[in-house]
């Protein structure tokens, strides 16, 4: 009996090794996935087989994270609850793959997971992998085991010679990627109370943002973020690079209070500084280029994309359908925009396509070339019909 392990290096992650082992008798192979959070994962070699596993696989899942996960959803345009940008929602999928792709080379039975049974990220890991690997037992110790709070972890790793955590517990709980930064828990709980200054890593207060104001200009190929600054990029690259400049300028930061799937509410600070970036930018490229009802109608897939993400129903046919319609959409999304940042805001400063839909001489107050206002008339006639018939009724009532 083989179980993978989604490991983080993590006190819980930690403690997970020697209680599957124990309670399931099996061989445990740990998995860390690097999804730019952004700490060295090197290290967790030595810790994970401190702490019973077998063997650790460090899985760059980075490239395919951004290109085949992020960047879709960028084109769709989706957030949840109309202000997460669903970082760490968008990432479950992508680590679940990687997840099945090593059990099945290390032939394994089972997945488990470090995710609680009060939140969102076991739907998510476990809907992919029930998609991807329906044959897969699924453990997630946190549904199972005794330990309930941080002290009993702690004893938990003492009794079992499980390496402690060297560095201070935050008093709230983090997970981070090359998309985001979360926020929740401990003194985050409470809706009413603001998040310390100090708490915040991928962006400066927009109090402490530079004085003077930054451009930055994105270059768009249907819909795809492709350049910065002029200077063509890969994915992982220009979404770097945008969280650098974003961050400095104190944009991104989002504080809400959101509707679980499981049920409750629940507070969250999110900094999510390049996706913030890059969503304003491709919303201004689609402005310019996109047909009015087609953009309408995206609108509405885009809330229904972010459920989808939210719920980690990622690898369904909804989403597969709303991509292929989020593809034909793209298709003039090409050009480049500039954008002005200063203190935490955003302005545009300018955009341009080859395929842009805008025409000065039809939108001009100057002279009309194409455009005859006299046409105006007969349509504001039919357009205005049904609201003329029901004010004459309303006058034939009136008079008895
Ligand atoms: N509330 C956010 C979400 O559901 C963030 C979850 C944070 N998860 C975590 N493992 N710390 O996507
Ligand atoms: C967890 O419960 O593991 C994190 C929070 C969430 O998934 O919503």
């Amino acid at each position: 009996k083989k179980i993978i392990l989604a490991y983080s290096g993590g006190l819980d992650t930690s403690i997970a090794i020697t209680w599957l082992k124990e309670k399931y008798n099996c061989e445990v192979v740990a998995m860390a996935a690097d999804v730019g959070q952004g700490e060295e994962l090197e290290p967790l070699h030595e810790k994970a087989m401190k702490s019973g596993a077998s063997k650790l696989y460090i899985e760059d899942v980075r490239e395919e994270f951004v290109r085949d996960f992020v960047f879709p959803m960028v084109k769709s345009g989706a957030l949840y609850e109309e202000k997460y940008f669903l970082g760490t929602a968008i990432a479950r999928p992508a680590i679940a793959k990687r997840l099945v792709e090593v059990a099945a080379k290390e032939g394994a039975d089972a997945i488990a997971h470090g995710a609680t049974g009060k939140g969102n990220d076991q739907v998510r890991f476990e809907l992919t992998i029930k998609a991807l690997a329906p044959h897969l037992k699924i453990v997630a110790p946190w549904r199972e085991w005794e330990i309930r709070s941080r002290d009993d972890a702690f004893d938990y790793a003492e009794k079992h010679g499980i390496p402690l955590p060297v560095t201070k517990d935050k008093p709230y709980s983090m997970d981070r990627n090359i998309w985001h930064l979360s926020f929740e828990g401990g003194i985050l709980e409470d809706p009413d109370s603001e998040p310390e200054k100090e708490m915040f890593i991928l962006t400066v207060d927009p109090e402490d943002a530079p004085d003077k104001a930054e451009y930055v200009e994105i270059g768009f190929e249907k819909g795809v973020p492709v350049s910065l600054n002029g200077k063509a990029m890969g994915p992982v690259e220009l979404l770097a690079e945008l969280n650098t400049i974003a961050g400095r300028h104190g944009v991104g930061r989002v504080d809400m209070v959101e509707n679980r799937l499981v049920g409750m509410k629940s507070r969250g600070v999110y900094e999510t500084p390049g996706g913030t970036l890059l969503y304003f930018a491709h919303k201004e490229m689609e402005c310019l280029t996109m047909d009015r009802e087609t953009m309408h109608f995206k609108e509405i897939a885009g809330v229904k994309y972010g459920e989808l993400v939210y719920y980690g129903q990622w690898y369904t046919p909804l989403r597969e359908a709303l991509d292929a319609f989020i593809d034909r959409t793209q298709q003039n999304v090409t050009g480049s925009v500039r954008v002005k940042l200063y203190k935490g805001n955003m302005t545009v400063a300018g955009r341009k396509s080859p395929h842009s839909l805008y025409r000065e001489d039809l939108a001009t107050f100057g002279e009309d070339v194409i455009y005859d206002q006299r046409d105006a008339e007969g349509f504001i006639n039919l357009f205005g019909l049904p609201l003329k018939v029901q004010g004459l009724l309303e006058n034939e009532k009136k008079r008895g």
